[in-house]
């Protein structure tokens, strides 16, 4: 059978091999995946009920609902130190689908993503899917407990073919937070470098005591090679219904959203929905 090399030669994945044996198995409590046992609150199911009844069933947007993505934006600026307009945010159909658009947005065969671990092994498949190599550097164990990042041995790991670097915190699975400092530095070696910083911050509100864990949008301005990934999976109790958003900056958005199409063609318009008075296509909702 002929396909593609870097297609034949990639491993399954062991958690999806893992959760397929335990699977709706009553005896069994699943662990296998970064989700809680929390079903959605009510008050987001309610909305999504309401909009299947109010016909919001159509394709919609590719960048995602123009609603949706102001009430992201908004809440970012809220949340983090400094502003993000509607005009840098793309809603996907998940944090993996946005990852996966990173990739092929990023890289070509035999560019490398140097990759902060150990990480969720997903975006290291993401690489590998396109021909790129994903370059692992490990955080460094402290004895007393906890992680360390060397940004100097993470600045060795760069080469010619490097694209970016990839970092995911609150990290899965070590729970590693990133700190402003760390933030900082890699900030500064991917404006030195001319590399990409790509964020998986899909954790960030699963944090002790605090509104949110430091985050890159804490610190970048909106023209850096930043690309921030997030879901509503984690934060809103919402893994089955696959829906997230990428922060990218203005002039990369028309790139990854001429690929949305060619991916998903949107994200699921039922999840995105919010609760209208008015039918849907009074208001211009669906192409
Ligand atoms: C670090 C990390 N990023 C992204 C994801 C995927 O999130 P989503 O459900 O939005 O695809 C996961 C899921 O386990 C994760 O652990």
């Amino acid at each position: 059978m002929r396909i593609r090399d870097s297609i034949r030669d990639l491993s399954a994945s062991r958690i999806a091999e893992i959760s397929a044996l335990g699977m709706g198995d009553p005896g069994v409590i699943p662990l296998w995946y970064g989700e809680g046992d929390l079903p959605t609150p009510a008050v987001i199911a309610d909305a999504a009920t309401a909009a299947l009844q109010a016909g919001h069933t159509f394709y919609t947007y590719k960048a995602g609902l123009p609603e949706l993505r102001t009430t992201i934006a908004e809440y970012q600026t809220a949340l983090y130190g400094r502003p993000t307009g509607p005009e840098r945010i793309l809603v996907t159909s998940s944090a993996m689908t946005g990852l996966m658009l990173v990739s092929q947005t990023l890289i070509d065969a035999g560019d490398n993503l140097v990759i902060v671990a150990p990480v969720w092994p997903n975006i290291a498949a993401a690489v590998s899917v396109m021909g790129g190599e994903p370059r692992l550097v490990a955080l460094d164990s402290v004895p007393a407990g906890g992680w360390r990042l060397d940004v100097e041995r993470l600045a060795a790991a760069c080469d010619g073919r490097t694209r970016g670097i990839f970092v995911n915190s609150p990290s899965n699975p070590t729970g590693w937070v990133i700190s402003p400092k760390e933030i900082a530095a890699l900030l500064g070696l991917a404006r030195r470098r001319g590399l990409w910083l790509i964020a998986d911050e899909v954790y960030g509100r699963i944090v002790y005591g605090n509104r949110a864990a430091p985050s890159f949008l804490d610190q970048a301005d909106p023209e850096d090679r930043l690309i921030v990934v997030n879901s509503f999976s984690k934060s809103w109790a919402m893994t089955g219904w696959r829906l997230g958003w990428l922060t990218v900056p203005a002039d990369l958005h028309p790139q990854v959203e001429k690929l949305v199409e060619f991916n998903t063609s949107g994200s699921p318009n039922l999840s995105a929905a919010r609760r209208r008075r008015r039918h849907p296509r009074r208001r211009g909702f669906h192409q």
